[in-house]
């Protein structure tokens, strides 16, 4: 009697002593502006019990509960959900983790085993909390990157087992966060070749939501894997509590929204599981991509510039580098051109004064020539028939004008008449026994397939090998997958959509690693693969094939809610003539600017405008590039739309300002700016003028204090159609 007293004494001991050790009260995980708590709960689950501005007090932490509140069965509360949602564990909403284990169970309970933090730098913090299942040999360890100034969080989950055979994940989410208020709202940006990031926005009732893509590879042209979230109030520029969201995978990706019995809405973000059920070997790990968030009590803009600030800093290839003004010729000439033609458009960029001349589709295939789209990818050899002397030639040539190179490549994909898809047919994803569907008249490559990785490597190490001056590369994708069969993997079909994007990874990785320093454009037919999972490897993205400049207007309002303005590419072009060359330049100018236009078809004083607006553009690329974006007026909200940029130091500024189709009689009002220093005084001055013209506005050359710009702002809106206005504000000291 008296030993089993003793037992159950130490036992009772060593479990108190454990419990001590590994079970935190909470764990927190702080920004700046943010704190996401989880607690476990007395059964070893771990659930989310506070998400939302970051709390004064720690010692108000011990409010927080995991208990529940009455209700119909217990489950309406304090905690919000658990931290790691599963199948089969008594929640009866979507799952973020869904297991088939080797015996054919399909259920999965997760209960806390301990959680450490470790630093990553001055700024930055990640915390890991690990999960077991108590029936399964089975670990889940969710990680968590709090970045402290820059208010984003960044989280993913890996899944590890110890069964005797595979287990097989159905669903396997990146995380899932959950929001407790009386009303949500979403904004969702969808699209089309030529229509990128057209925002919408709904209230999200009780039930899913789901925004997903099953494209693969030209992953995000239908929808994009960005969201906004308004908590009990619409998302709105500069109030309320706002959180956007995105997910850093070139691939299938899916968002669940869904309101729950209680009206709290739980997001879930991850791979989709479209055709993608994953079978796990023991001892394997599956590691999910990265879901990055930032929330904020004061509206999107904060938010945005918040990811904006983290993906200079953290993300983004060369987040903090220069970038190259340049030349593109596919507007121009399309696969038209030949050496002579080239070297004169090098010229041509010398004079304009641009960085690099960047030459685009076209320039190989030789028993396949690529003078159209229906021939010639995958033989990457230049044509020799248009370029005798070959790309060196043409490296050097660039070197004589002045210039840098660039080069446009598509090497994830083949046309069916090329010597590559001759050569390698067992290379192309496609169907054994069905016809092709084809996509611009091409096949996507076989990535899970190392030899084609291989390969893909190879075009780009070949390039640059051969020419090691080659300053920049356009890496392009046309097509989806489509028709979703590896000859690679076999009976492992359902692998294609994660190994692709895993593949993919793997040759950007080797690129980087072997040419850290070459800038690259992410481009998919426009816009249509631009995430932060490919941006790791590129330096900016080609935000979509319309330049027509009002389009445009809309299109960068969408990107710029997600993406630093040194990511987003913006070319002038020909396309809508009704707009100036003035208000077209005026547009691409807030972005990384570039032209693509035949500058001989210009006047002569839009030329001498377009020469100056780039010597203007390098001297303020600082501001422009590197600076704070605000968006001040919404071109979805009228005529007229407004944004800016502010440096660091807040000495410096540039103003846009655009009047698209304004009525005759139309009121117009102040523009009132932000991000300014209320107690410095600056200098207005309107820039980007066309020679001979001068500014018309009583404000030019006008001192104000920020104070008074930011709360009464200046009426630089007018009711010129198809209008634009660039300001320059300099500190005065
Ligand atoms: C699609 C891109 O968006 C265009 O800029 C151009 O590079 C073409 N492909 C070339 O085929």
């Amino acid at each position: 009697m008296k030993r089993n007293l003793f037992l159950f004494l130490a036992g009772l001991f060593c479990w108190h002593y454990l419990w001590a050790e590994n079970t935190p009260e909470w764990i927190r995980i702080s920004t700046s502006e943010t704190d996401l708590i989880y607690q476990t709960a007395p059964d070893g689950r771990l659930y989310q019990t506070y998400l939302g501005t970051k709390l004064l007090h720690e010692s108000d932490l011990k409010h927080f509960s995991t208990e529940r509140k009455a209700g119909s069965d217990g489950t309406v509360g304090y905690r919000h959900g658990e931290a790691y949602l599963t199948a089969g564990g008594g929640d009866f909403f979507e799952p973020a983790l869904s297991i088939t284990h080797s015996d054919g169970n399909m259920s999965t309970v997760l209960t806390f085993v301990s959680s450490e933090v470790k630093r990553i730098d001055d700024n930055a913090t990640e915390t890991l909390i690990h999960l077991k299942d108590e029936q399964y040999p089975l670990q889940v360890t969710l990680h968590y990157v709090a970045y402290n100034k820059e208010n984003v969080i960044k989280t993913w989950t890996e899944i590890r087992h110890q069964e005797k055979k595979p287990v097989y994940l159905n669903q396997y989410a990146s995380s899932v966060i959950y929001f407790e208020s009386p009303k949500y709202f979403l904004n969702e940006f969808s699209g089309d070749w030529a229509k990128e990031m057209q925002m919408s926005s709904q209230e999200l009732r009780p039930g899913i939501k789901i925004l997903e893509t099953k494209l693969g590879t030209r992953a995000a042209m239908y929808m994009y894997p960005f969201f906004e979230l308004g908590l009990n109030q619409p998302v709105s520029e500069n109030q309320g509590e706002v959180v956007l969201g995105t997910i850093a995978w070139t691939g299938n990706y899916r968002f669940t929204f869904e309101v729950d019995k209680v009206k709290n809405l739980r997001v879930i973000s991850g791979i989709s599981p479209y055709a993608s059920r994953y079978e796990l070997k023991p001892d394997e790990t599956f590691t999910t991509p990265e879901f990055i968030f930032s929330r904020s009590d004061n509206g999107s803009g904060a938010a945005s510039r918040g990811i904006q600030a983290w993906a200079l800093n953290y993300q983004l290839k060369d987040g903090k580098g220069d970038r190259l003004t340049l030349l593109n010729n596919w507007e121009n000439t399309g696969t038209r051109f030949d050496e002579n033609i080239l070297c004169g458009l090098m010229k041509e960029s010398a004079d304009l004064g641009v960085d690099m001349f960047l030459l685009d589709d076209g320039w190989f295939g030789n028993e396949y020539p690529r003078n159209n789209d229906k021939a010639g990818l995958g033989d990457w050899e230049a044509m020799k028939s248009k370029l005798p002397h070959g790309v060196p030639f043409l490296v050097e040539e660039a070197k004589k004008a002045g210039v840098k190179f660039g080069i446009w490549i598509e090497p994830e994909m083949v046309n069916p008449k090329s010597n590559l898809a001759l050569k390698h047919p067992e290379w192309i994803i496609r169907y054994p026994n069905r016809e092709p569907i084809y996509y611009r008249n091409q096949l996507v490559l076989d990535l899970s397939n190392p030899e084609v990785q291989d390969f893909v490597f190879g075009v780009v190490d070949k390039l640059l090998t051969e020419n090691p001056d080659l300053a920049y590369f356009k890496w392009d994708c046309n097509s989806p997958i489509t028709n979703a069969y590896s000859p690679y993997l076999k009976e492992k079909q359902e692998h294609l959509y994660v190994d692709y994007v895993r593949g993919l990874y793997n040759v950007l990785e080797r690129i980087k690693a072997k040419y850290p320093h070459v800038p690259m454009m992410l481009c998919s037919g426009g816009g249509a693969r631009c995430d932060y999972g490919a941006l790791n490897y590129f330096t900016e993205f080609w935000a979509s094939d319309n330049t027509d400049s009002i389009e445009r207007l809309y299109i960068q309002w969408g990107f710029s809610k997600f993406f630093p303005m040194k990511a987003i590419c913006a070319h002038v072009t020909s396309w809508n003539r009704k707009a100036s060359v003035k208000f077209r330049v005026d547009v691409a100018m807030m972005c990384k600017m570039g032209f693509d236009i035949g500058l001989k078809g210009m006047s002569g004083d839009e030329l001498t405008f377009c020469k100056q607006a780039v010597a203007t553009y390098k001297e303020l690329k600082p501001v422009i590039l590197d600076g704070d974006f605000y968006r001040l007026v919404s071109p979805y909200e009228g005529n007229h739309t407004a944004v800016m940029s502010v440096d660091k130091l807040k000495s410096q500024s540039v103003l846009y300002t655009y009047n698209i189709h304004p009525r005759f009689s139309e009121d117009l009002y102040p523009i009132r700016l932000q991000g300014l220093d209320p107690d410095k005084q600056y200098r207005i001055e309107e820039i980007n003028l066309m020679p001979g013209k001068e500014s018309t506005y009583k404000e030019n050359g006008q001192v104000y204090s920020g104070d008074y710009l930011m709360k009464v702002g200046l009426r630089l809106f007018t009711t010129e159609d198809l209008s634009s206005h660039i300001f320059l504000l300099t500190e005065k000291k």
